[in-house]
């Protein structure tokens, strides 16, 4: 059985302009060969851009959303086919965030896969409880259930990454214990249909946590929103997940 690759994946959500591309070129210069998988996802304005400060380094950039439909009359929307031709190399898909914000459903987040493998992204697919939904015991219930219902058929290791996000623990310093991520992560092991897919944690992860969530079984590496946005904070993650 192939093992999961492991991958550092940076969330800049609505963070940066073009000031910030030296972030990027830090990380770059900082890890020509890093031993696990950089990605950073920048808002869609810079894309192209990062990818150019980039290109022939280790680090790979991504997009945030997608639409479902390759073109049409869509105002204030991007395709994956425009994520692709921009740089991006994966999206990331059905986080919270928008799920919460823009009211995206599973299916809508399955609609968006399908699109991204079809323009040769790789998706990566978010799922998480609230903290009321933890406080009542479905958890395992309400993440398996969303997985389910967002991978598209046709999922691999080759175009398709898990990220593990709790609600509660995005931007609030807030971490789930070893043991809750575990319990977790075993359960997405187990129900993934291609058992090499990399299942990321994701959730206020910084240089003083990383080493030992990186250290839980079925932990392939993070999904990073805040501590991304500094090459020297998100370099001591890619540090920690690449001695892992
Ligand atoms: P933080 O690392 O800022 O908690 O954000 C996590 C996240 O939402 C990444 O997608």
């Amino acid at each position: 059985m192939p093992d999961a690759c492991k991958l550092a994946a940076g969330n800049w959500k609505m963070n940066g302009t073009r000031a910030d591309l030296d972030e990027a070129r830090a990380l770059a210069n900082a890890f020509p060969e890093p031993g696990c998988g950089v990605l950073l996802c920048p808002p869609a304005t810079l894309i192209a851009a990062m990818a150019e400060a980039v290109a022939g380094s280790a680090v790979m950039v991504g997009g945030q959303d997608c639409h479902a439909a390759t073109a049409g009359a869509h105002t204030g929307d991007i395709s994956a086919q425009m994520l692709a031709d921009a740089g991006a190399r994966h999206v990331i898909l059905g986080h919270s965030e928008r799920r919460a914000d823009h009211g995206e459903t599973s299916a809508d987040v399955a609609a968006k896969a399908r699109a991204a493998h079809q323009a040769g992204l790789v998706a990566i697919i978010c799922v998480g409880e609230t903290e009321a939904e933890r406080d009542a015991g479905q958890t395992l219930d309400v993440v398996l259930g969303q997985l389910g219902a967002s991978l598209p058929e046709g999922a691999t290791a080759a175009n398709t990454v898990i990220a593990y996000e709790p609600v509660w623990a995005i931007g609030t310093g807030r971490t789930p214990t070893l043991d809750q991520i575990a319990e977790v992560h075993d359960a997405l092991r187990a129900a993934v249909p291609d058992t090499a897919i990399s299942l990321l944690y994701g959730g206020s992860v910084k240089p003083a946590n990383a080493t030992e969530i990186f250290a839980i079984a079925n932990v392939d590496g993070a999904l990073v929103g805040g501590a991304s946005l500094k090459a020297v904070d998100f370099g001591a993650i890619i540090t920690a997940l690449a001695t892992a």
